[in-house]
């Protein structure tokens, strides 16, 4: 996600907004920049790479008192200089953190400007001058403008000839600092606690007028609005969590947002659906290929695809797939999924397939990079930088892009109906009432914390959802945990449960409710405690140990919520073992090696 920091008071701004920007770094970026006041001239320095080419551009002692920085997560156009903030256009120059949806529209009637940047942010700094060529007034602007935008953004603003900052915000975070030596714009509290820990919150749709020794706030329609001044008593460290204890446990809360941000450009308007997977119907054969989480998400895609699409769909792990042997058929298509868009082996299979005349599709969450660059075509998920090395809510945007293939497919193949859509659109108010109360997820963590061995039991989609669950389970708390398809069990591995070994059973099948259910009686009869997460009451609810029900969904989105409820019983139980849970032992969040 973007970072904002700007100061406007009586010591030099370079070094303040400097160092707001690297206490955000955390936030995950790939260029940094900086606009200043110096001499009544507005001065502009960005860098692609780290805020330490940045430092190169600049003298940080400058005599500036006024200005503005940038940390870009990419999310339109790669990550350069030329995307890079701070925007300059006319008499406005602006750092922006957000998705504005309506860009493209507003650009095409902003024919007079010329954009060099493939950016949303561009396009708002034009807007803005010729707001502010019409009205001369940044207040009436600002006002016009939050009903011209559609999306999210944070903005900070500098204006040619006036010595303030302006600031106004929806949807993306951006709070105002109050010092003794001058006030601050910062997208959240950690990038100014060095300097003050007294800030004010502004509303969606309110913006605020900085000067060096005041701050006016205005709400919505531009009436000064009083404001209670807030003090922020936490860490740094707290304060970069958003007051979350985990970074693993705030990105299982961004969920909702992040899921929305992923899919609703395409669920609510679906010519943007057809554009951006047109043409995928043309493969007879699909392979899916992608490393541990990512490779899980690739068999609930499967499970999708071949359903709705009608389409032969293999799934591999990147490390072997690339040293197997392939027939491939005249059309295929290799679907390569990756968070990072780095891992090495994923993207040594994008290359060989490159070699080979085989179409690639890259699902990537950080735009820019190398798989995202190097594939045919790319489908970026919105899930916004991950710090936590257990990825949760990028698998949860990868498996919703999976969704969206099997839809744009299954209306194809018209075996589903456009009102499926709606299915879709209130995912976010059921992962928000999951996430309202984890007791039940708490309970099963405290049930099972101190056990040697976890089994999850699913079949068919349950199974792909079991291994996702069953990786978040070990890698953040370090018990041994296995997926094992519920049919297969007694084939063998049954010899392993004995008095007492949790097995959790995910049921969200209809077709193969009653056999799973089956093999969870096994289990019980061998004195297993038996956990289950279904979306259907089930019988004899006194054979098991517990039952989490979760409501009863389309499977195009229904798997979402299960996910939701394995992630916090793992967070809950790396929580009890005391388990560094954003960075476990012996992971990397991109393993960029072999
Ligand atoms: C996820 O919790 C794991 N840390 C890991 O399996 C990860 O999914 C895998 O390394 C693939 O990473 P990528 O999505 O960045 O390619």
């Amino acid at each position: 996600m973007c970072g904002i920091v700007g100061y406007t008071g009586k010591d030099k701004c370079i070094p303040k907004i400097i160092s707001g920007l690297e206490s955000l770094e955390y936030r995950g970026y790939d260029s940094a920049g900086i606009a200043y006041i110096i001499n009544g001239e507005i001065e502009i320095k960005k860098e692609q790479g780290r805020i330490a080419n940045l430092k190169e551009s600049i003298k940080l002692n400058e005599d500036s008192y006024t200005g503005i920085g940038h940390t870009r997560w990419a999310t339109h156009g790669k990550p350069c200089k030329v995307n890079s903030h701070p925007h300059h256009v006319g008499k406005i120059t602006l750092v922006h953190n957000g998705i504005v949806e309506n860009y493209e529209s507003l650009k095409a009637e902003l024919k007079e400007y010329k954009f060099v940047s493939e950016t949303d942010s561009e396009v708002v700094a034009a807007l803005i001058d010729k707001l502010y060529s019409e009205e001369k007034d940044m207040l009436k602007v600002l006002v016009k403008l939050k009903d011209t935008l559609v999306g999210s953004y944070a903005l900070g603003i500098l204006v040619e000839g006036e010595d303030k900052i302006y600031a106004i915000r929806k949807d993306s975070p951006l709070i105002i600092g109050v010092s003794e030596d001058g006030n601050f714009i910062a997208s959240d509290v950690p990038a100014i606690l060095e300097y003050t820990n007294m800030y004010y919150l502004i509303l969606n749709d309110e913006f605020a007028e900085l000067t060096k020794d005041d701050i006016v706030i205005y709400d919505r329609d531009g009436n000064v609005s009083t404001k209670n001044l807030l003090t922020f008593e936490g860490s740094q460290e707290a304060a970069m969590k958003n007051g979350y204890e985990h970074f693993m446990l705030k990105e299982i809360y961004e969920q909702p947002k992040v899921i929305m941000d992923t899919i609703k450009e395409y669920i609510y308007n679906l010519d943007n659906l057809n554009e951006k997977m047109s043409g995928l119907e043309k493969y007879d054969e699909i392979d899916i290929v992608g490393c541990g989480s990512a490779y899980h998400v690739g068999l609930v895609g499967k499970s999708l695809i071949t359903k709705y699409g009608k389409k032969r769909v293999n799934v591999d792990i990147a490390s072997e797939y690339r040293y197997t042997e392939h027939v491939y058929s005249k059309n295929n298509l290799i679907i390569l999924i990756s968070q990072s868009g780095e891992t090495a082996d994923t993207l040594a299979v994008l290359r060989q397939a490159k070699e080979e005349g085989i179409d690639t599709l890259a699902i990537v969450n950080v735009v820019g990079s190398s798989i995202a660059r190097e594939a045919d075509r790319v489908l970026y998920i919105k899930a916004g930088v991950e710090v936590a090395v257990a990825t949760t809510k990028a698998y949860i945007c990868q498996l919703m892009m999976l969704s969206l293939i099997a839809l744009y497919l299954g209306l194809k193949n018209n075996v589903l109906d456009e009102s499926i859509v709606e299915e879709y659109e209130n995912i976010d108010a059921l992962i928000e009432e999951i996430l309202s109360d984890t007791k039940d997820t708490e309970e099963i963590a405290n049930s099972i914390y101190q056990n040697k061995d976890v089994f999850y039991l699913g079949r068919k989609v349950d199974y792909a959802l079991s291994m996702e669950a069953s990786l978040k389970l070990k890698e953040v708390s370090y018990l041994h945990s296995e997926a094992y398809a519920a049919g297969e069990l007694k084939h063998g591995t049954i010899s392993l449960i004995e008095e007492g070994t949790p097995v959790i059973s995910i049921i969200t099948d209809d077709d193969i409710r009653l056999k799973t259910l089956s093999n969870v009686k096994e289990v019980c009869a061998r004195g297993a405690k038996s956990y289950i997460i279904t979306n259907e009451e089930v019988l004899d609810k006194d054979l098991y140990t517990k039952v989490i029900m979760i409501p009863k969904l389309h499977d195009l989105v229904g798997s979402v919520l299960v996910m939701v409820k394995c992630q916090l019983i793992a967070y809950y139980v790396a929580k009890l073992n005391g388990c560094d849970i954003d960075k476990p032992r012996n992971l990397a969040k991109s393993v960029t090696v072999e």
